[in-house]
């Protein structure tokens, strides 16, 4: 068995991490060794600089700030839990990774998708998801959790949208590792349109 690095991405409230877990116990009863993590987080280091990035007045700091700790964490979270974990063979799942700099930061907040490819790539060198699943879903039909706004949540519907469109963009510009899903659909019919994916893409 082979180790693999795949990355879900999309919106707010658009069912990620339902999925994610739904996904982890599919694939393990078909006896993969999975490791399921998130960013930003992931690590110890990861975890604190999750709360001093999510918490907070939404001006708090400014974008290019928000995007260097995005990729601080992105660095702790390879070499501690990524890295090690495809060397293991374990299917390492995460909930949000490298594509969300690139919507939010770099098309939403306007610091430039190449910009922030640059960013990634002086931090993480070649290393890439072999495989990225975009949750495509308009801002107007998710649902978030309304009992705990983070400070991206805060910025309103004008920011979801452009991250959404953010979201688009980059799948257009990523076809070979990015898959753009519709997400909308019940719990199991979209966890049966990921193994799909899974399967067509990676043979899991
Ligand atoms: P989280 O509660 O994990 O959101 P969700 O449940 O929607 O995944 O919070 C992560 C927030 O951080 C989310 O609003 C998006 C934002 N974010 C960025 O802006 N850039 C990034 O690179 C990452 C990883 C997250």
């Amino acid at each position: 068995m082979k180790g693999y690095f795949i990355t879900f991405e999309g919106g707010e409230g658009v069912g990620k991490t339902t999925q994610i877990k739904l996904i982890a116990e599919k694939l393990r009863q078909k006896e993969y060794n999975v490791i399921t993590t998130r960013e930003p987080g992931g690590t110890q280091l990861g975890e604190k600089i999750r709360s001093i990035l999510l918490e907070g007045d939404v001006n708090k700091m400014s974008p290019m700030t928000e995007a260097l700790l995005f990729t601080a964490v992105r660095r702790d979270h390879y070499e501690k839990v990524i890295k090690p974990g495809i060397e293991n063979n374990f299917i390492v799942l995460s909930d949000r990774y490298m594509d969300t700099t690139l919507a939010y930061q770099g098309y939403a907040h306007g610091l430039g998708i190449n910009n922030m490819e640059d960013l990634y790539k002086i931090a993480l060198g070649d290393f890439k998801p072999d495989l990225t699943i975009i949750f495509d879903m308009d801002p107007s039909k998710s649902h978030g959790n309304l009992t705990e706004i983070n400070r991206f949540e805060k910025m309103g519907n004008d920011w979801l949208s452009k991250g959404l469109n953010g979201f688009r963009q980059v799948a257009k510009l990523n076809p070979g590792r990015c898959v753009l899903m519709d997400s909308i659909g019940t719990i199991d019919e979209v966890s049966e349109r990921i193994m799909k994916i899974l399967n067509d893409k990676l043979g899991l």
